[in-house]
């Protein structure tokens, strides 16, 4: 058995955080990478609370645009071996930085959205907050049903603070966990990017999985190149189906 599979198989704590990647293989495009949505669009038009105040309507244009394409979308073989390994691991927690709903569609339980979720709705005149999963949106932007307040989506802009709670369990799970797998994202946006590092001074062992080498590879146990959807379900088999793909 390969020395990564044999770590998943006998992990106690095991501890994983994603990124866009771990969806793009259910087309939902990457923010970086080829494609990126960073590369069409800029995110200070878009994802900062200055843009929301200046234009809400266009901001929510893009999230309802978003919100579509996510509608459309279906978890990948990536998202289900994530809910496989909740099953078999003694403790697991999944981080991620996604805002799809794709892991809990999937079925994962202990999920920890550290970017919100796109599906959420918060009122910035009282703060309610709701599930909204219409799409597309009737109104743009939309109203708040209790007060009639401007909505603004769930999510965490740039600029703005992770979610207390979440952030604390994040880097509690990264600090006791004894592996930590960091599947499709690029760790460039702190402070998230910094939990694998983080679990990894604490004295886990680090998986990356990630179509292309990142910042974070050469710091890592070990850094498996391809697509998510490939690699983890063939982890979970014990086999890496191209041993050249372990560096
Ligand atoms: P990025 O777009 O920065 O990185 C996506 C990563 O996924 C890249 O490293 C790709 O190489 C990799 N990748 C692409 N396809 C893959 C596949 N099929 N299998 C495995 N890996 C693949 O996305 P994130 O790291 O998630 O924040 O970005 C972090 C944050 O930046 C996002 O949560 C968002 C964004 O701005 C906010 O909106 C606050």
């Amino acid at each position: 058995m390969l020395e990564p599979s044999l770590w998943l198989a006998s992990a106690q704590r095991l501890c994983v955080l994603t990124g866009a990647g771990v969806s793009a293989e259910s087309g939902i495009p990457t923010f970086r990478g080829p494609g990126g949505l960073w590369r069409q669009y800029k995110p200070e038009e878009l994802a900062t609370p200055q843009a929301f105040r200046r234009d809400p309507n266009l901001v929510w244009e893009w999230y309802d645009w978003r919100r579509q394409l996510i509608a459309k979308a279906e978890p990948n073989p990536a998202h289900r071996a994530l809910v496989e390994l909740e099953k078999r691991a003694p403790k697991f927690t999944l981080i991620t930085q996604n805002v799809d709903g794709l892991h809990r569609r999937a079925g994962s339980r202990n999920i920890i959205h550290v970017h919100g979720d796109i599906w959420l709705v918060r009122c910035t005149v009282c703060g309610r907050q709701d599930q909204n999963e219409i799409v597309p949106l009737p109104e743009i932007p939309p109203h708040c049903s209790g007060c009639g307040g401007l909505l603004r989506p769930g999510v965490v802009w740039f600029g703005e603070s992770l979610p207390a709670q979440e952030w604390e369990a994040a880097t509690r799970a990264a600090r006791q966990c004894d592996l930590f797998l960091v599947i499709g994202t690029s760790a460039a946006v702190m402070p998230a990017g910094g939990l694998a590092m983080d679990a990894r001074s604490a004295g886990a062992r680090v998986i990356e999985i990630n179509a292309e080498e990142t910042g974070l590879s050469r710091y890592v146990d070990v850094s498996l190149r391809g697509p998510a959807g490939e690699l983890l379900p063939a982890l979970l088999k014990e086999g890496i189906p191209n041993s050249d793909r372990l560096l």
